[in-house]
């Protein structure tokens, strides 16, 4: 097992550029090709188009076995298989655009040398048995197909990738299926054969069930500030449970990034258009978009109205560890508050500066450090969990602000240390604690 093989990778996004950088990694051969000249001059001059743990590294460590092309005869000619990494993006009707993967089934017209095309793009149950035919019908009938979703948390992508809790293959062919296992066999985990639309269907169940315990905890946190308990102890002695396990217990402003909300929509539109009104995903969406107005709302009532008031976010990516902003909560809450009137300073580590470009952090003032943006305001709000945060100097903080009221969004820092530096301290799931 795990013999060298060739492999084309279409698509150099997140997915497409950790799974070719690891497939190197794993002692195989990549071409990685994709649309965009400035993403390939970028990656052909040694740079990562987009931040993510260990992926330069990756990269540069296994130039040999990595080339990046925008040539699709180049990446084709001498692959054995082609790996479909592109992004399919929702459509008006909340279903997923595949266009891209058919743009890319297009262009294997003639690659008849292929052993299996492969999809690792989140795609509808059912994608697969589309692109079956059409290759089908382009005479490329011996060619094998596979599902083989991915489940990379971004930041962390490269580590899960290379210790995946377990690898899911459908085909319909058992040879295809255990090729591409193979190309896994250096990897010490589980591997789980089924059929394809099983293989699809896995990747949208287990994103909607990480989206149903993180709302389901959210709304926990919301009976939590209204009957008096704290959701601290109530998570943690939750997850105590073996049955249930202490991960994605965290209570928040609601879930974002590139694959929850997407994700969750698009199988509730499947579930919708096969006649079937998915009800229980419909409320984790739904309270999903509610999380964030209603931390809102609670400051609102707090400060006795937003207008007029400056407010520091803490914290803009989707989550700490990323530059992305992809659904990320901070946007829905910075064009609330301009809403409402108030004035909006904020500062991340990471997040891209936007030049002003992108409504709404054109109309709120950017500040370098968490002090900066603190300064003179109102309220802060603690959106993304970046540890920067736990070492800022909350009392100093205190003095700079007009009003020292923080509302913990990510019950990341501990209240009782908020109160003694002078914060009014509001936390998710936690009653309003005030300094005496
Ligand atoms: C997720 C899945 O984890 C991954 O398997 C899939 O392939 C893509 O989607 P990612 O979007 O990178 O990965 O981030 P993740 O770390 O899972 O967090 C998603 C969102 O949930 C973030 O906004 C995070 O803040 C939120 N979250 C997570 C909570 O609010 N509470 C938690 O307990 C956990």
């Amino acid at each position: 097992t795990g013999a060298s093989r060739r492999i084309a990778v279409f698509g150099a996004g997140y997915i497409g550029l950790v799974t070719g950088a690891c497939f190197a990694e794993l002692g195989h051969r990549v071409v990685v090709r994709d649309i965009q000249p400035e993403r390939i001059r970028l990656l052909n001059s040694g740079e990562v188009p987009f931040f993510e743990p260990g992926l330069g590294d990756l990269i540069t460590r296994n130039k040999e076995r990595l080339a990046f092309t925008l040539d699709v005869e180049e990446a084709v000619r001498d692959a054995e298989a082609v790996f479909v990494c592109v992004d399919t993006p929702p459509t008006a009707s909340g279903d997923a655009d595949l266009s891209r993967v058919w743009a890319v089934v297009d262009a294997l017209r003639g690659a008849s040398h292929l052993v299996a095309v492969v999809v690792k793009s989140t795609v509808p149950v059912g994608t697969g048995a589309r692109v079956r035919a059409a290759l089908d019908e382009r005479d490329l009938g011996h060619v094998g197909y596979a599902s083989n979703p991915e489940f990379t948390a971004e930041g962390r992508a490269v580590e899960d990738f290379l210790r995946p809790d377990r690898v899911v293959i459908g085909a319909s062919d058992d040879a295809v299926a255990r090729w591409v296992a193979d190309l896994y066999g250096r990897l010490d985990s589980p591997v789980e054969l089924m059929d394809v639309a099983s293989a699809e269907m896995v990747k949208l169940a287990s994103n909607a069930l990480l989206a149903t315990r993180i709302t389901f905890i959210n709304e926990i946190a919301t009976v939590c500030e209204a009957t008096g308990a704290d959701i601290g102890h109530v998570s943690r002695a939750v997850g105590l449970d073996h049955r249930l396990g202490p991960h994605f217990l965290r209570a928040g402003l609601g879930y974002g990034g590139s694959c929850f909300p997407k994700d969750s929509r698009a199988l509730r539109a499947m579930a919708s258009n096969s006649g079937y009104p998915f009800q229980l995903l419909n409320a984790v969406i739904e309270v999903n978009e509610l999380q964030p107005r209603r931390a809102i709302q609670r400051l609102k009532t707090e400060l006795d109205g937003l207008k007029g008031r400056r407010i520091a976010l803490l914290g803009m990516t989707f989550k700490p560890g990323t530059d992305d902003m992809r659904e990320a909560p901070s946007t829905i809450i910075a064009s609330r508050l301009l809403a409402e009137g108030a004035t909006v300073t904020c500062w991340d580590p990471m997040a891209p500066h936007t030049d002003g470009r992108q409504e709404p952090w054109s109309s709120a003032t950017r500040r370098p450090d968490p002090l900066g943006a603190m300064t003179d305001a109102d309220a802060a709000i603690l959106v993304t969990e970046w540890p920067e945060l736990t070492d800022v100097d909350w009392t100093a903080a205190a003095r700079l602000m007009r009003n020292p009221l923080l509302l913990d969004g990510r019950n990341l820092l501990d209240p009782a240390a908020l109160l003694s530096a002078g914060f009014t301290h509001m936390g998710v799931g936690r009653g309003t604690r005030r300094p005496r």
